[in-house]
Parts: structure tokens; sequence; C-alpha cells
């Protein structure tokens, strides 16, 4: 298992499978898709999870997390997010925010996510803004 900075370009498949597999393949490509450092989690060379973190002024945002469908559960998920959360304690952001499905937040306070005041609904689906601060 090992995790690689991968293009934007290759987290699509995943995007799509997992998170919104009903809409077209545009919809999961972000208008700052290029600002963005993406990271996949490779199992036996396959990529099964991932991220993508978009940095602004010292405030990290991750967006578009997902495992494969049949591979969720295993702890692909919270090794992937607990790696970048030491990369980016390495480059001394200071915050690292997302907006998380409501259904996930369990998950994130495992990661040392809070919930914000911030609630949305989208698409159907509700979502909370949590963030950790970093020292
Ligand atoms: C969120 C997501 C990326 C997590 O990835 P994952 O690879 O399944 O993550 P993990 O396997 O590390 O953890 C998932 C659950 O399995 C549990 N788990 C991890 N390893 C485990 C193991 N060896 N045995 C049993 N359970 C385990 C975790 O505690 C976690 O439980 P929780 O959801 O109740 O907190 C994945 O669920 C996903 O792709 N979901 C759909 C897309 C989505 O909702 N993305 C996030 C939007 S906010």
């Amino acid at each position: 298992m090992i995790i690689k900075q991968i293009t934007s370009s290759e987290t699509l498949i995943i995007r799509h499978k997992v998170m919104w597999p009903t809409k077209p393949m545009d919809f999961v490509m972000l208008p700052n898709d290029e600002n963005g450092k993406h990271y996949g989690l490779f199992v036996n060379d396959k990529l099964t999870s991932v991220i993508s973190i978009f940095i602004d002024d010292n405030i990290a945002q991750f967006r578009k997390f997902a495992t494969l469908k049949e591979h969720q559960g295993k702890g692909y998920g919270s090794f992937l997010l607990e790696e970048i959360i030491s990369l980016l304690k390495q480059e001394k952001i200071n915050k690292l925010w997302c907006n998380a499905r409501v259904e996930k937040t369990n998950f994130y306070i495992k990661h040392g996510l809070k919930y914000t005041n911030t609630f949305f609904k989208k698409e159907d689906i509700e979502y909370v803004i949590m963030e950790r601060h970093f020292n």
C-alpha cells in the first residue's frame, strides 16, 4: 500500500464511481482542480482511494475524498487522511477543513475534526463544515 501524488484526471474515475455515479463525469471536475494537490492510495498498484487538497493562505481544504466501494471500511481512507494531516503539519498549515457529508461526521471526528455551525444541503445531501486546527 502506498500513497502518491497524482493528477486531478487520475482522481476522476473514483470520484465519479463512488460519489456521483448518476451524474455526468464533468460533475466531479472542480473548476480549481489544477490548483489542488491530489493524492492516491494504491493497493497492489491499483488506485483505491483519492483525496484532493486545496491550500489558501495557510488553510487547507480537502475535497472529493473517496474510496472504492468494495474497499471501504478496511482502513484505507483513514490511512490516507492521516498521511495528509501529517503532511499539512509539516508544511505548517494552520487549519484543515471540509464540507463533510453529515453521514460521515463520525469518521471525521475520529480524525480530530470538529463541527462548525455551518450546515447546508446540496443535491439532497446534508453537509456540515468540519475543521481541525493545528498548533
Ligand atoms: C469517507 C470514505 C472516503 C472513507 O474511506 P474508507 O476507506 O472507507 O475509510 P476507513 O476504512 O478508514 O474508515 C471507514 C470506516 O471503517 C472503519 N474501519 C477502518 N478500518 C477498519 C477495520 N480494519 N475493521 C473494521 N472497521 C474499520 C473506520 O473506523 C470507519 O468507521 P466510521 O465510518 O464508522 O467512522 C469512504 O467511506 C467513501 O468513499 N465514502 C463515499 C464518499 C464520501 O462520502 N466521501 C466523503 C464525503 S465527506
